[in-house]
């Protein structure tokens, strides 16, 4: 669920990165291991609850991942629907071709929705003008937090997919996420005498911050709110380090220096995320809302 690299495509199925992070920064494999909660049905249901997706539906999956999402949108809205699922990573779209098929293939009793999945960053996304204001919802996990660039430009995405009156779901990180890891990486860097800001690539706004932008692009909020969630690191704070902050904060540095800071950011964070049976995990605050499109 990135949206670091700008490349737009609907270019047909590669084999998916086996271990490490390739030239986009993220590895497909890597994010099953270390970040496998992303999609797991206990921290998505909140948000695809807000959504409520129905049979016939044509829904926008922004920023889809490994596609895990994807597939279950595709058989909540069935065959009479449609699903599109747009993320910036090459590897990421990859990887979901591969789950929304093994996904169809494993549950061919529930008939799925026809899904189109591309490569294409939320900020510059250009639907065709066939697609464009003709999706009933869009859908967004774990992904407007990387759109630091130009949040704006997200938000005016979706709402160009969207007909007039359709909805708009979604959870991203929000004030306080990562709380004391981003603070611990920024110092880390700032020692060595690097501008954390330059390579700080999230965007965790505030409630006020973010209705602000939702009402610019045209859309009236019907709910929004901060939660604050503890989210184990099955990897360790390393592995969650190496998955989303080795490619982008730590991006210009030497393997061995980018080894180093993550060890010394975890042990300085081992007071607060791990326990005393050795269990990671750190606090996730997420912004949760869902909205509509004026008509
Ligand atoms: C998040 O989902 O909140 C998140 C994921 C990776 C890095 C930072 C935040």
């Amino acid at each position: 669920m990135s949206a670091l690299t700008t490349s737009q495509s609907t270019s047909t199925s590669q084999p998916a990165d086996a271990t490490s992070q390739t030239k986009d920064g993220w590895s497909a494999a890597l994010y099953g291991k270390a970040a496998n909660f992303v999609y797991s049905s206990a921290f998505t249901s909140p948000v695809m609850n807000l959504l409520e997706p129905k049979s016939g539906e044509r829904i926008l999956d922004l920023g889809c991942g490994t596609g895990e999402l994807t597939a279950t949108l595709a058989r909540a809205v069935g065959p009479d629907g449609y699903v599109s699922g747009v993320d910036a990573s090459a590897n990421m779209v990859a990887k979901a071709r591969e789950v929304v098929a093994a996904s169809r293939a494993e549950t061919s009793h529930v008939p799925m929705a026809p899904v189109d999945l591309l490569v294409a960053d939320a900020q510059t996304l250009q639907l065709s003008p066939e697609q464009e204001g003709t999706f009933d919802a869009v859908f967004s996990n774990a992904t407007l937090h990387w759109c630091s660039r130009d949040p704006l430009a997200a938000l005016q995405s979706a709402a160009r997919a969207l007909r007039p009156g359709g909805r708009f779901a979604a959870e991203m990180g929000g004030m306080g996420n990562c709380i004391g890891v981003r603070a611990a990486i920024h110092s880390a860097l700032q020692r060595r005498g690097r501008d954390p800001a330059a390579v700080d690539p999230w965007f965790f706004p505030s409630v006020e911050e973010y209705s602000t932008l939702l009402t610019r692009a045209g859309f009236t909020i019907r709910e929004i709110s901060l939660v604050p969630r503890v989210t184990p690191l099955p990897e360790g704070l390393s592995g969650w380090l190496r998955m989303f902050a080795k490619h982008s904060f730590l991006g210009n540095l030497e393997e061995a220096e980018a080894e180093e800071i993550i060890k010394e950011v975890a042990e300085a964070m081992a007071v607060d995320c791990r326990d005393r049976e050795g269990r990671w995990s750190m606090m996730y605050v997420r912004l949760r809302f869902s909205a509509v499109k004026e008509e």
